[in-house]
C-alpha cells in the first residue's frame, strides 16, 4: 500500500503521516513549502499531476484546504479554487490511477440551526468556506469509492498548529486574553483519533459520507474550561463572549456538531472522550515545557 497525503504539513496530515509510518504504509506527503515534502498547490493543476506521477498512490488522503474561514469569506474565488476545484482535479487523478480517495470535510456544510447532524441531514452552508468544502466533497463523492469524512474542532498538541487548544496554551503562556464563544456547539475531535478512524474506514473500503468526531457535544466555552482543568490553568485569562462579539468576517454554524452512529456501526467503536485526550496533551505539555 502506498499513500499520498495531500497536506502532510498540516495538523491532520501530520497525524496521518505518523500513523502511516507506525502501520508500515509507504507514504508520500505534500506541502507548498518544500521541506522534504512533494510540492503540491491545489491551485496549480500541473503540481497536482506531478505529485501523483511521482507517488503513484493506492490511497490518497486529501487534507489540504484553505482552512482560514474568514479569509475564505474575503477571497471566495481563491477559496473555490483551493477547496473545490483542486479536490476535483485530485479526484480525476485518482480515477486515472485507480486510487482510493479520502477527503476531509467539515460540519460547516450545515447552518447550525439544529445540530448535531447526521450524514442524512441536508447541508446548508452559511459561509464561503462551508460552501466550497461542500463542492469539494461532492467532487470526491462523484468518484467511485470516494470517501468524505466530516469533522470539526480538530485539536492536538502541535506547536505549528493554530488549533483551539494550542491557541489557549499560547494565550496562557503569553498572558494574552482569549475570547471564547459560549454559543458555538460542536464535537471537539482529537487529531490522532481522527487519523486512526480515517485509515480504518479506508482499509474497510468505506465510501460515501461519514461523520468522524469526538463523542462530547460541547460549547467552545465548556471545551476551554475542560482544557484548563486538564492543564492546571486558572481560566482567568478567558473571556466568555457571544460569537456576535468576535467581529468575524464569516458566519459560524452555532448549534452544530455531528452524530457518529454510522461510524460506530462501521468500526464498532466511538472516538475516545475529550477528557482522556486532554490528559494526553497535558502530559506532552509537561514534557516540552
Ligand atoms: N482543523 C479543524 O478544526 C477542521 C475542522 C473541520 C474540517 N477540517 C478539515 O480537515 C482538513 C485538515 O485540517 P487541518 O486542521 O490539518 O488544517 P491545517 O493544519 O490548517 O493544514 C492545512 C493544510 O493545507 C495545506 N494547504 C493550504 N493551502 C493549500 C494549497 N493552496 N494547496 C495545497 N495545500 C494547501 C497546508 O500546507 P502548506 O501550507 O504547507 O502548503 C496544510 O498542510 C482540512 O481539509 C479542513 O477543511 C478541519
Amino acid at each position: 500500500m502506498r499513500a499520498l497525503i495531500i497536506g502532510a504539513s498540516g495538523q491532520v496530515g501530520g497525524a496521518l503521516a505518523s500513523l502511516c509510518v507506525r502501520r508500515k504504509i509507504e507514504v508520500y506527503g505534500t506541502s507548498r513549502k518544500g521541506q522534504g515534502f512533494l510540492n503540491l498547490d491545489l491551485g496549480v493543476p500541473s503540481s497536482i499531476t506531478a505529485a501523483f506521477d511521482k507517488a503513484r498512490p493506492d490511497l490518497v488522503l486529501l487534507c489540504s484546504a484553505m482552512t482560514h474561514v474568514d479569509n475564505c469569506e474575503r477571497d471566495p474565488e481563491l477559496a473555490r479554487r483551493i477547496n473545490a476545484e483542486g479536490p476535483a482535479l485530485a479526484a480525476e487523478e485518482c480515477r486515472k490511477g485507480g486510487a482510493k480517495l479520502v477527503y476531509f470535510s467539515t460540519e460547516y456544510v450545515f447552518d447550525g440551526a439544529a445540530g448535531p447532524y447526521s450524514e442524512e441531514d441536508a447541508p446548508a452552508p452559511v459561509s464561503v468556506y462551508g460552501r466550497t468544502k461542500l463542492e469539494g466533497e461532492r467532487a470526491v463523492l462523484a468518484l467511485k469509492g470516494g470517501l468524505a469524512l466530516r469533522t470539526t474542532v480538530v485539536y492536538s498538541y502541535n506547536p505549528a498548529s493554530k488549533n483551539f487548544v494550542m491557541q489557549l496554551i499560547s494565550s496562557r503562556r503569553s498572558g494574552a486574553r482569549l475570547r471564547v464563544p459560549y454559543d458555538q456547539y460542536s464535537n471537539p475531535t482529537y487529531a490522532p483519533d481522527l487519523a486512526a478512524a480515517a485509515l480504518d474506514l479506508a482499509e474497510k473500503g468505506a465510501s460515501g459520507v461519514y461523520n468522524v468526531v469526538g463523542p462530547d457535544w460541547l460549547s467552545r466555552w465548556e471545551f476551554a474550561l475542560k482544557a484548563c482543568a486538564a492543564f492546571g490553568f486558572e481560566p482567568d485569562f478567558l473571556d466568555r463572549v457571544p460569537t456576535s462579539e468576535l467581529g468575524q468576517a464569516a458566519a459560524r454554524p452555532l448549534k452544530a456538531g455531528l452524530k457518529t452512529d454510522k461510524l460506530e456501526a462501521a468500526l464498532g467503536r466511538r472516538l475516545p472522550p475529550v477528557d482522556g485526550s486532554l490528559r494526553k496533551i497535558a502530559v506532552l505539555l509537561k514534557q516540552y515545557e
